[in-house]
């Protein structure tokens, strides 16, 4: 039996990089961005959302740049381990990113945390002409 919903392949995770995937927070009945990392030989799962602030995504939709195994929000140059998720560098150090229990079998990274239903790989849906959001202005 598998261990809980499928996301991906971890094959399909970029090197140095990120898999953003949408789910629903049950209890919020809201629809939340999540990203998987590929470790040494499992893979974690982080809520795709600074903890400098909130509403800013590390993956914008093309995948978090990375620099020695951290995490790097670009917006004010956070770093955050992406095994632990801690902060070890920017305007939000010491805090951590909020966690999406995931694991791996066979190859493909399942979701196994129960605060959470996957609903697709990919960003969430926005309305193209709602930019109303910091992350989506285009300069
Ligand atoms: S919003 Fe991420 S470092 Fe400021």
């Amino acid at each position: 039996m598998p261990p809980g919903t499928a996301i991906a392949a971890v094959e399909e995770i970029p090197e140095e990089s990120t898999l953003v995937f949408t789910v629903e927070d049950i209890e919020a009945d809201e629809e939340k961005e999540a990203l998987l990392v590929e470790l040494d030989d499992e893979v974690a799962g982080w809520l795709n959302y600074c903890q400098h602030m909130t509403h800013i995504k590390i993956d914008k939709g093309s995948g978090a740049p990375m620099r020695n195994g951290e995490l790097v929000c670009e917006n004010h140059g956070a770093y955050f381990e992406s095994d632990t998720g801690y902060c070890s560098f920017g305007p939000c150090e010491g805090a951590y990113l909020e966690e999406v229990d995931v694991t791996v079998d066979a190859g493909t990274a399942y979701l196994t945390d129960d605060e959470y239903e996957f609903l697709r790989t990919g960003a969430i849906e926005s309305d193209p002409s709602d930019l109303s959001s910091s992350s989506n202005v285009k300069i």
